[in-house]
């Protein structure tokens, strides 16, 4: 008589902002039932505007999927013999060393064996019949805990905690993006997803439908507002203010961040120019997302200086949102701030 409804909210607790979204399954696809975010101020915490957006939020579920990013992670695209899923869990335990800076017992380990055949090269050096390729991702358990305390402190349940570039590539998957098969004679095409945050800029790039690199760079944000106020001689407060208010002072900022930029498109460059190397591949698209692209004249930079294609990314195109619960205006404007928030909601679909 009354049809199971299952709810998810995906919980980004960014640096700056925490961003909450809410997925709904009321048919085969998805809807938005809900969307918060409430920036942290400086010196304020991430507790305080959990809080807040789950008093501004119209939720209906307290279950959340949040997710860890930064130091405490580590993530490995690494070549092993083949065998069963299993049994990888169990050899990976004996090797930990060969892959991780971390001690086993100091964090959480998990993997998932890939589909592609590992880069040549790895795989030629592989004298024990044929290898595989598997993502492993480790994470310090002392910083799951403390995210697991933050939301349960809250009242919230946690049922999963990811890490911020598989949430990435899981908001791609969701948004049912034309899967990049297209070869080019032998040259598989790939697509970067770039999320430029107040901190810190994920990438994860994409090939056949699945992950093959992955990196952060210690660039963001914050690093823009803080070239605006040593340029303007201002506090950073104001100067945030100012970078936002991009048309009445487009010229002071643009001049300002243009070093940051420059620093960040390097970095990505560099790494865009490995995996191309390093995997065959072509990088066609870089899919842009986070505060940081909001900047103005980011985006076209990251296009001219890296010589490829570059788009600014809404998460929720093709999303059905139940405007009665939701500011569909306020959604839209932040869209391209929810990526990491969608990813993580999406496992509605499996859990
Ligand atoms: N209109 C705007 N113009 C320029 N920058 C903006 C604008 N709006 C927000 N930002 C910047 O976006 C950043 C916040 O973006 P986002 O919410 O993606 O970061 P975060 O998830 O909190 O950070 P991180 O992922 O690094 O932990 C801040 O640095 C903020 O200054
Ligand atoms: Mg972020």
């Amino acid at each position: 008589m009354f049809k199971r409804q299952k709810s998810l909210v995906g919980l980004d607790l960014g640096s700056s902002v925490v961003k909450a979204v809410e997925l709904s399954l009321e048919g085969p696809e998805p809807v938005v039932t809900g969307f918060a975010r409430a920036e942290i101020p400086p010196g304020g915490s991430a507790s305080d505007a959990v809080a807040a957006c789950f008093q501004a939020g119209k939720f209906k579920s307290k279950k959340v999927v949040t997710s860890v990013a930064g130091q405490s992670v580590v993530v490995r695209y690494v070549t092993m013999p083949k065998m069963s899923e299993g049994e990888l869990r169990q050899a990976i335990r004996f090797e930990t060393d060969k892959y991780l800076p971390f001690e086993l017992d100091e964090v959480q380990l998990d993997l998932m064996p890939l589909k592609r055949t590992p880069a040549s090269g790895e795989a030629a050096k592989g004298k024990d019949g044929e290898q595989q390729a598997v993502l492993l991702a480790a994470c310090k358990s002392r910083a799951i805990d403390e995210r697991i305390q933050l939301v349960q402190g809250q009242g919230l349940s946690p049922v999963a905690i990811d890490v911020d570039v598989f949430a990435l590539a899981n908001a791609w998957e969701l948004c049912g993006l034309p899967a990049d098969e297209v070869t080019e004679g032998e040259i598989k095409t790939a697509i970067a997803l770039v999320d430029v945050g107040a901190t810190r800029t994920s990438i994860n790039v994409i090939v056949g439908g699945e992950t093959c690199f992955s990196r952060e760079i210690n660039i963001g944000g914050a690093d823009m507002t803080q070239a605006v106020a040593r340029a303007m001689s201002i506090e950073n407060f104001e100067a945030e203010a100012i970078k936002r208010a991009s048309e009445a002072h487009e010229l002071e900022v643009n001049t300002a961040i243009q070093p940051v930029l420059e620093d960040l498109v390097g970095e990505l460059t560099l790494s865009l120019d490995y995996v191309e190397h390093h995997e065959g591949v072509q990088v066609e698209e870089i899919l842009l997302s986070g505060g940081g692209v909001l900047a103005p004249g980011a985006a076209q930079h990251i296009e001219q200086s890296t010589g490829r294609k570059a788009r600014t990314w809404n998460p929720l195109e093709g999303l059905r949102v139940d405007a009665s619960r939701v500011d569909v205006e306020e959604l839209e404007t932040w869209a391209p701030t929810l990526v990491v928030a969608v990813g993580l909601a999406s496992r509605v679909r499996t859990s």
